[in-house]
């Protein structure tokens, strides 16, 4: 049996040992950490609502009107009031008629994939999907395939396939991916998954309040396509907990099938008030403007950074290669002030180790001055 210590000195070895370090202050555009003030490039917080003082306050009241803790998992204890607004409004945001929140985005993904399929299915991903959509595939035991990442030819190729199967076919895409920041071919996947008559699932994590309002399907007009609209509230939405937006049956089936829905104690109350205060404030005039910052701050990086290729999301990733020296980018970035993390295998491919830079509406031009000449003087 390999003993852990050995394990950890091996992952060490081959730059890919995590450290988790404690932060200070809330998570905001700037963070204290052992005391010293940084400028934050790490979080998904790309609208800056979890420090917005509406939401805080919505979670404030929340907690005074329902308490902490939901005590069950729904199906034992009823569904709260805050549970089912929250899913109401989601459900007629995303143009669907029905809604299912769970605790977070990962459950959301694991319990849908793996719920809604059997053996008997087929599950077709892109090659960069997330891990809560791989783990969901594999937990599921339908047939796995993956193409590579946005190649619609290979996709076609995989559906024309199973064109006669019997069992469902399930299409799997993130809408911005969440370690490149780059969009789904989304117009054209949706004409073959209409074409060979499968299902699409979209993870919306990164797309929602980014792109649009709810997201990429929703800014191509293309949300009835999507029989599975997923997403968190996590990100933009700056609170917590994750959603599956669908019709009816199948989110009935979810009910049935879905273990991580089942099984687990549904999401705090509060937090469904203040995820909704933020998705009403993503929806007002205010969202707009947080929005229109934000990509103004995107915009402003990018011209920084002299980018040839224009950004599509709030993450752009600079690409490094080796572990080891991602490490040592972001290490140098720390030491002057900025945090940036190093994304590494497993969670992307090996030898694309990557600085992954969030921008979000709450960073200051002078926090993009920062990090891009620290950046374009290494
Ligand atoms: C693409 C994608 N899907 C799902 C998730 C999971 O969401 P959550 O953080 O709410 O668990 C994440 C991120 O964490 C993600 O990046």
């Amino acid at each position: 049996m390999l003993d852990p210590a050995e394990e950890l000195k091996e992952l060490e070895r081959l730059s890919l040992r995590r450290r988790m370090y404690e932060v200070e202050s809330p998570q905001a555009a700037e963070i204290v950490v052992e005391g010293k003030r940084y400028i934050n490039f790490s979080s998904n917080d790309y609208l800056g609502l979890a420090q917005h003082p509406e939401v805080i306050e919505a979670f404030r009241q929340g907690l005074s009107k329902w308490g902490a803790g939901s005590g069950a998992s729904r199906l034992i204890s009823g569904s709260l009031s805050p549970h089912l607004q929250l899913e109401q409004r989601l459900a007629a945001w995303k143009g669907k008629s029905a809604c299912r929140v769970f605790a977070n985005g990962y459950s959301t993904s694991l319990g849908v994939v793996s719920g809604l399929l059997g053996k008997d299915d087929v599950v077709i991903l892109d090659k960069l999907s997330h891990a809560s959509l791989i783990d969901g595939a594999k937990l599921s035991g339908a047939t796995i395939r993956i193409f590579p990442h946005n190649h619609v030819g290979k996709l076609q190729s995989l559906l024309e396939k199973y064109k006669s199967h019997s069992g469902r076919v399930l299409v799997v895409t993130e809408a911005v991916f969440s370690m490149d920041g780059d969009l789904a071919a989304l117009r054209e996947i949706v004409r073959l998954k209409e074409e060979y008559n499968a299902l699409l699932l979209v993870d919306e994590a990164h797309a929602l309040g980014v792109r649009g309002t709810m997201g990429l399907a929703q800014e191509l007009g293309l949300s009835g396509s999507v029989d599975l609209h997923m997403g968190t509230l996590g990100k933009a939405a700056g609170v917590a907990g994750g959603y599956l937006a669908c019709e009816e049956e199948l989110a009935e089936l979810i009910i049935h099938k879905s273990r991580s829905f089942i099984y687990s104690t549904a999401p705090p109350p509060a937090q469904c008030v203040a995820a909704l205060k933020a998705l009403e404030i993503i929806h007002a005039e205010e969202g707009t403007q947080l929005r229109n910052r934000l990509w103004g701050n995107i915009q402003l990086f990018a011209k920084l950074m002299q980018m040839e290729v224009w950004p599509e999301s709030a993450i752009i990733p600079i690409s490094i290669g080796e572990s080891k020296r991602a490490l040592e980018m972001s290490s140098a970035l720390r030491e002057q002030g900025v945090i940036v993390p190093a994304v590494r295998y497993p969670t992307v491919p090996r030898n694309t180790a990557r600085l992954r830079v969030t921008i979000s509406a709450a960073h200051r031009r002078e926090h993009l001055e920062a990090l891009a000449k620290l950046l374009l003087d290494r």
